[in-house]
């Protein structure tokens, strides 16, 4: 509907129809019918469609140009911080409670007193300013993103360009730890012959990309904005990463533009839920798992399958009804109290990383992570105050007919790297895989780790990118 927007973009859009149907195609009516029956037998792409999400009708000419920004520290907002932590309104929590109703409160306490009277959002903004930041506008919002290059590179060789998805309610944050590993291979101990450029943008209404100011804002917008920067920043072909939203952000691009996208790399895969194969094979997974494709590890991993999967998604996936259905509500309290928000986005970060956590006082938050980086992600939301707009994103991409969107039926063909960490949501077997990504390069059960990967094992998952891509090109290691 909005094709001028695609103008700015179309000369680096290279679309992939057989040059032999040109010929013939000059030639007159039958050469046409030729060439139709030729464009016919493509394979399908996902329909990319457009969108403005800017207030008000679109503007007939968007300005591309992509530019610097710098995350700058306001002391009003700092000091309007400490007022709100100082006169947070704790709970008291039932005895013996863990974390199983949720964030403790004696542990909410003693991190609002580190936030409060230790963390220190200075160092935090010089470490996020340490990678170049930028915003360029498109369909008509504000888009953030960090491009980090290779420093240097063995002579001979170029940087792979590798687009990385953060989900909810993580950030570009969460891979600050994994992006040396992946720009600088050779400095930590990583096969030094494969080095990436990475682009790791914020999902509109994440941070500091602008929250869309029209209803509709769904993965498929996303991948096509994502895509579209891609193009502004001159790549034609690129890999994909991504997890969570990541995940199906980055699949959908490759659905839409496969001739894009050289690889793609999820640690965590959507498989469309049911048919009648994977009722078979999880009747019989557990007894003979050989006969339906699986294998001891996926034994392991799937059952007790009520216990492990059905029990644990639904008393985990609270949040998504919620997100899905009225997100605007809970959006309004989370954006008024750093308290409130930050025991409910930490939850995640401790069930998430480890079911077990819920057995811990303290949530086993900093086994894994480091107090400062949770809290800068925090910040990222509450300065940003992008909150409710990020759980909009579940409305918006769980409409009523989800199930039956055409992305969900339609096979993913580009090489596919499927990284299994044995503490995610929910384990999607290789053989259940298969059936909606049809080329899995490389599919890994990992030792350890859970749903927030590039935080938590940022060099199990390099590696991981990093064995996939030279299967990809077939590249010895
Ligand atoms: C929403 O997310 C689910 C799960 O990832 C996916 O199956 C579905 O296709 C998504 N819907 C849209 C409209 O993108
Ligand atoms: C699958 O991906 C590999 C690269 O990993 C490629 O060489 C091969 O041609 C692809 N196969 C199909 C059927 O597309």
């Amino acid at each position: 509907m909005w094709s001028q927007f695609l103008g700015n973009v179309r000369p680096a859009v290279h679309e992939h129809w057989p040059k032999s149907a040109l010929v013939p195609a000059a030639l007159g009516v039958g050469g046409a019918v030729v060439c139709w029956m030729l464009l016919r037998s493509r394979k399908k792409t996902l329909e990319m469609g457009d969108g403005w999400w800017a207030l008000g009708a679109p503007q007939q000419r968007e300005d591309t140009s992509v530019r610097a920004f710098t995350l700058e520290v306001s002391d009003t907002e700092i000091q309007d911080l400490y007022q709100r932590l100082d006169r947070t309104r704790f709970i008291s929590p039932l005895e013996d409670s863990q974390f199983h109703y949720g964030f403790n409160s004696i542990h909410l306490k003693r991190v609002v007193s580190y936030w409060r009277n230790s963390f220190e959002w200075h160092k935090q903004v010089e470490l996020i300013n340490k990678y170049p930041h930028y915003k360029t506008t498109i369909e008509g919002l504000e888009v953030h993103f960090i491009r980090v290059k290779p420093a240097h590179l063995p002579p001979g060789q170029k940087a792979r360009p590798l687009l990385m998805v953060h989900g909810w309610p993580g950030s570009f944050y969460e891979f600050y730890r994994i992006i040396p590993l992946l720009t600088e291979p050779s400095k930590y101990g990583l096969n030094p012959n494969l080095a990436f450029e990475i682009i790791c943008p914020s999902i509109p209404g994440y941070g500091f990309s602008e929250a869309p100011h029209k209803k509709g804002f769904n993965g498929v917008a996303a991948a096509r904005i994502f895509y579209k920067l891609m193009l502004r920043l001159g790549f034609g072909e690129f890999y994909l990463q991504g997890g969570d939203w990541g995940s199906l952000i980055t699949t959908l691009l490759a659905q839409m533009k496969p001739e894009c996208v050289t690889g793609l790399h999820l640690n965590m895969a959507f498989v469309p839920k049911g048919g009648f194969g994977q009722t078979i094979s999880l009747l019989l997974g557990r007894y003979v798992p050989w006969l339906v494709g699986m294998t001891r590890e996926d034994v392991n991993r799937l059952y007790p399958y009520f216990e492990k999967n059905v029990y644990a998604l639904l008393r985990e996936s609270g949040y998504m009804h919620i997100q899905a259905t009225k997100p605007d509500s809970v959006g309004s309290a989370l954006n008024d109290s750093p308290a409130g928000l930050a025991a409910y986005i930490l939850e995640k970060f401790s069930t998430w990383t480890d079911p077990e956590f819920r057995k811990l006082e303290d949530g086993g938050l900093e086994r894994k992570y480091s107090l400062d980086d949770l809290l800068t992600n925090i910040m990222i939301y509450w300065l940003s105050g992008s909150i409710t707009s990020s759980m909009r994103f579940y409305k918006e991409n769980f409409t009523r007919d989800f199930l039956y969107s055409p992305a969900n039926t339609m096979a993913v063909r580009v090489p596919t790297g499927i990284a299994s960490f044995p503490c995610e949501l929910m384990h999607v077997p290789r053989s259940w895989a298969k059936g909606k990504f049809r080329n899995i390069s490389s599919y890994t059960y990992m030792p350890r780790g859970g749903h927030f990967a590039a935080l938590e094992e940022p060099e199990l998952l390099a590696r991981d990118i990093q064995h996939f891509v030279f299967r990809v090109e077939k590249l010895g290691q």
